[in-house]
């Protein structure tokens, strides 16, 4: 019997951070490992050129993301692991599926008005059609399995959508495909804690998997606690789920129970969180700094992942071709 065929994808934008962590990719490595999946994991190089990156910028980036997906515990004995722009099929299917949608499906979505509001100089084309490169992410592979963050779940959706359309056009092809998320879908920035942690918001309000532990007590200084005019904290809610997720048990009871009580001293939680994060983190970081100086290693794992991934993208587009009529 086949295994369910499980995708998912991360732009190498920047380093990855805790909202990236527990809201994907822990998931990825916890879903990998139960053995039920058919996992494939891409970082998605040609979705990030819809952004501001410069080339050199990018092409150190996409290494670093492969690096750190491997230091967080994806493993390429398990799971196909690969670079998206090594297989070409991506943005060849993406064509046939630009064509299926139509533009006011493409309107509604919220990424791409967050996007476009903060990069007002650069609403490119690709933005706007960004979502259906990632609907052709996933049905390249025939993925019915997608676990990301909740900002993404629109996105799914029109995986779905797009794989109807094709469906009732040509013929029963793609799956109908579901999104896993976490329970924690959306961990909130440091500084503004009512809005999502994102890299494009600047190095405050993220804590990086990477990030040495004087950086994380320097960040979580500098976080929102009390915020004027409102009922509760949203600040101290995301600290306490932090605490919840990579301290001890013992920690995140006492410090929720002084917080109900009103007696938490936020500089002692903010303290206990910081080195509860430097600790869980201490083997990522231990293993992205090897992976760093192991080149061989990395591009090893990079080849064997695009071969793999590119038998199956074959496969589906020389079957996509005959079924569009150009072939
Ligand atoms: P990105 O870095 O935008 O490519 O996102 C990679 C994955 O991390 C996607 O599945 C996102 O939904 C997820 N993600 C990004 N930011 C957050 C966040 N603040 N909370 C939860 N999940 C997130
Ligand atoms: N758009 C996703 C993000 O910004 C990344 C992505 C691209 C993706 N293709 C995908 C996620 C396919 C899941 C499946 O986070």
């Amino acid at each position: 019997m086949s295994k369910p065929i499980l995708f998912s994808g991360i732009q190498p934008t920047g380093n990855l951070h805790i909202g990236n962590y527990l809201g994907a990719v822990k998931n990825w490595v916890t879903l990998q490992n139960s053995g039920e999946y058919d996992c494939f994991f891409s970082v998605v190089d040609y979705h990030s050129l819809t952004g501001n990156m410069t080339a050199e910028e990018r092409r150190e980036q996409i290494t670093r993301t492969v690096i750190e997906l491997l230091a967080a515990g994806i493993d390429p004995e398990k799971s196909t692991l690969f670079v998206q722009s090594h297989v070409p099929e991506h943005t060849e299917l993406a064509w046939i599926f630009n064509s299926l949608t139509p533009m006011a499906e493409l309107e509604r979505m919220t990424q791409y008005k967050d996007k476009s509001t903060q990069q007002a100089k650069n609403i490119n084309a690709g933005l706007f059609t960004y979502p259906v490169l990632q609907v052709a992410d996933v049905l390249l592979y025939h993925g019915t399995h997608v676990p990301v963050g909740e900002d993404q779940v629109q996105h799914i959706e029109l995986v779905r959508d797009v794989a109807r359309w094709f469906n009732n056009r040509y013929g029963n092809y793609f799956p109908e495909t579901d999104v896993l998320l976490t329970h924690i879908p959306r961990v909130k920035s440091l500084l503004e804690p009512t809005k999502k942690m994102s890299k494009s918001k600047g190095q405050g309000h993220v804590i990086e998997l990477a990030d040495e532990p004087e950086s994380i007590a320097n960040k979580l200084k500098k976080a929102v606690t009390a915020s004027e005019g409102e009922e509760g904290s949203p600040g101290v809610e995301n600290l306490l789920l932090l605490l919840k997720e990579f301290g001890s048990a013992g920690d995140y009871t006492a410090f929720s129970a002084a917080e109900k009580e009103g007696t938490v001293r936020y500089g002692d939680l903010k303290q206990v969180l910081a080195e509860s994060i430097a600790t869980y983190f201490a083997d990522f970081r231990k293993k992205r700094a090897a992976l760093l100086q192991d080149n061989t290693t990395v591009t090893a794992i990079m080849e064997s992942g695009a071969k793999k991934a590119g038998d199956v993208a074959k496969e589906t587009m020389d079957r996509v071709r005959k079924m569009v009529g150009v072939r």
